[in-house]
This record gives structure tokens, C-alpha cells and sequence, in this order.
């Protein structure tokens, strides 16, 4: 059952939004890279980013698509070399994330943006896993690794990076599909995503961010697609939304995101309010939040501030993203009734 929300005011549901137990299962780690913290590291390695200062490289996030952000996205990584280097950044991020009272934090890295650059799997998987038992003792935050395969890349390079990440299986919890969806559909990864599987690795994919709705049903047909980042495209596909409701698919919607990278002219305009209404299991995350102007809880302020959401509108997509998660049923189950203690309480 779900809680009484009609005691709850409207000006205390953002409140009580910053408050509530939350899931991010949608960061890139390489996302989260605050152009401060990419300065230090750089100038630690010496290596010098093509900005002359955190701001000149903060004045460069005016995208005009997808492509235009991967481009500076790719280029900031570049900074990242140690292992201490891929602590602190997950360490900054899990320290965000856990502000935010996430309590759940399933994060994407990108390991071939390093290992092409000669940084060795072990270092970046080293480092980040040291953050994240870190973050568990010190912060009481549980967080798990997804491994993306970037699919501008080939499959020759995917089986590759598969084969670095076996000895380290024990640190990943699923793998994902991300960078340039525009003449990469899913199918070119089928054959990787079905060893993937195979590993007992969770499957998920970027779809319907840039590509058409299409793209959503390869990504489940093709792949496995246990949920789908994005997806906000679906909704040109009465079909594909239809499938993606009976089958209870969870979609992970990044508003600030889709505003920066020209998916919708305005926040305003973003079709998080029809996504609910059609009954998909969205929730809403951050994507990248160091250059899309925030983490979870900015994402979620924003969206309650320009769109006609309502209280249950809140529950819903905070619960979403508690039960999309791939944690065992028993801490999920624990993180919902957090959830629906704070709502019950809330307006009392
Ligand atoms: N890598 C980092 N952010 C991404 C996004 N929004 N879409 C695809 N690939 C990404
Ligand atoms: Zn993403």
C-alpha cells in the first residue's frame, strides 16, 4: 500500500525530496569530474587540459548535441591516470552522492576511455572499488560498478575489453552501452552482451536518448536490456511504450541532461509528467552532473520546479529508482519502507 500523501503540503515536498532515500543508477563516473578536481589531478600528472582555467573549461558546456558534450567529456578523462587519481574522484562523487541521501549508487565507468590511453584496467577498477568500500564503512552508502562498453567503438574492441575485465569480475555488477547511439545501434554488441550474461553480469543499455524508439527494442531484444538509460523516446512508439509497461522495464530519465544536450528546448518541455502518466517505470537521475548542472537532488528540484509533478508524483519516482536497483531484495525492501516512513510522517 502505498502511503498517505494528502498531508503533505506542496511547499514541503521539495523538502522532503532532498530528505527521502534515493537510487543514482544512472552516473558516469567520468561525468562527475568537477572541473576544479580535473585541474588538480591534471597538474599532479602534469598534463595539461587545452582550457587555461576550471572556469574557461566550464565556459566550453554549451552543447549543441550528444557528440558536442563527448568530445569535451573525452577530453577532461584524460587527466585521470593513478589509481589514487580514480579513488578521488569516485570518493568526491560518493561523498555527493551520500549529501543527496542516496543510498544506492550503481555507477557507469567507461574503461576504455583509459585503457586507450595506456592506464591499465586494474588501475581504474583498484581505485574506484577502494572508494566504494570507503564509502560503505564511512558513510554507510552502497555502491556497485557498471562496466560501459562505448559503442562508437568496435566489437573486436568490446570482446577485448570484456577479456581485461574477467580477472576483476568480482568487482563489476553489470555492464552498459553508452557514447554516440547515432549509427551504433545495439545489435552490433549482441554477441558481447550475450557473454555478458553469460558472466552473470546485469545488462543494460543507453537507448532512445538520440536514436528512435527502435533503438529500445533492440536494446531489450538484442542485448537483454534489463533497463533502459534514457528511453525518453519511447514515446513516439505507442507499441514500445505498451512493451515496456507490461514488462515493467525501468527507464532511467536524466532531465537536466536532455535539456543540455538538446533532447528538449526547455526543462518545461521534458515528458517526465507523460512517462509517469503512461505508467513507465521511470526515476530520475544525473547522468553527468559535473557538466549538466547538477546531481540528483538539482535534477529532481528542477523537474518539480518547471513540471506539473505532484506528491505522489515523488513517491513514485523515488520508489522507481529504489526498486530498479540491482540490490538484493532484502536491502530494498529496507530502503522503501525508509521511504514511505518519511512520506507517512511528513506532513503530520
Ligand atoms: N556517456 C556519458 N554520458 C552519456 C550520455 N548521456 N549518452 C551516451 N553516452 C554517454
Ligand atoms: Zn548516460
Amino acid at each position: 500500500m502505498p502511503p498517505d500523501f494528502s498531508g503533505i503540503p506542496a511547499e514541503r515536498l521539495a523538502a522532503l525530496i532532498v530528505r527521502a532515500p534515493k537510487a543514482e543508477l544512472h552516473v558516469h563516473i567520468e561525468g562527475t569530474l568537477e572541473p576544479e578536481l580535473a585541474f588538480e589531478i591534471g597538474r599532479r600528472n602534469g598534463i595539461v587540459l587545452p582550457y587555461d582555467s576550471p572556469e574557461s573549461l566550464r565556459q566550453a558546456f554549451a552543447f549543441t548535441d550528444l557528440q558536442s558534450f563527448l568530445d569535451v567529456y573525452y577530453a577532461a578523462a584524460a587527466v585521470l591516470r593513478t589509481e589514487d587519481d580514480f579513488h578521488d574522484l569516485t570518493w568526491a562523487y560518493l561523498q555527493r552522492a551520500h549529501a543527496d541521501n542516496v543510498v544506492r549508487a550503481e555507477i557507469f565507468f567507461d574503461p576504455q576511455t583509459h585503457t586507450a590511453r595506456g592506464v591499465p584496467f586494474e588501475t581504474v577498477v583498484g581505485g574506484m572499488s577502494r572508494a566504494i568500500g570507503r564509502a560503505r564503512e564511512e558513510l554507510g552508502i552502497s555502491a556497485a560498478l557498471i562496466m560501459c562498453f562505448l559503442r562508437h567503438l568496435t566489437e573486436r574492441e568490446a570482446f577485448e575489453t570484456l577479456e581485461r575485465a574477467e580477472p576483476f569480475r568480482e568487482h563489476l555488477l553489470g555492464v552498459g552501452l553508452d557514447s554516440g547511439e547515432r549509427g551504433n545501434p545495439p545489435e552490433k554488441f549482441a554477441r558481447v552482451f550475450d557473454r555478458c550474461r553469460r558472466l552473470g553480469l546485469h545488462a543494460v543499455a543507453h537507448a532512445g536518448e538520440e536514436g528512435p524508439p527502435a533503438s529500445i527494442t533492440a536494446a531489450l531484444d538484442a542485448l537483454g536490456a534489463e533497463r533502459v538509460d534514457h528511453g525518453v523516446r519511447c514515446l513516439e512508439d505507442q507499441s514500445v511504450v505498451a512493451r515496456m509497461v507490461r514488462e515493467r522495464i525501468p527507464l532511467t530519465v536524466c532531465p537536466l541532461s536532455n535539456v543540455k544536450l538538446r533532447v528538449f528546448d526547455t526543462l518545461a518541455h521534458h515528458t517526465l509528467p507523460k512517462l509517469l502518466a503512461a505508467g513507465l517505470r521511470a526515476s530520475v537521475h544525473s547522468d553527468d552532473p559535473a557538466y549538466f548542472g547538477g546531481y540528483v537532488n538539482e535534477n529532481l528540484r528542477q523537474s518539480f520546479a518547471c513540471l506539473p509533478l505532484m506528491a505522489a508524483d515523488a513517491y513514485t519516482l523515488l520508489r522507481n529508482s529504489l526498486e530498479s536497483s540491482f540490490q538484493p531484495a532484502a536491502e530494498q525492501a529496507r530502503n522503501i519502507e525508509r521511504l514511505d516512513e518519511l512520506f507517512e510522517n511528513w506532513g503530520r
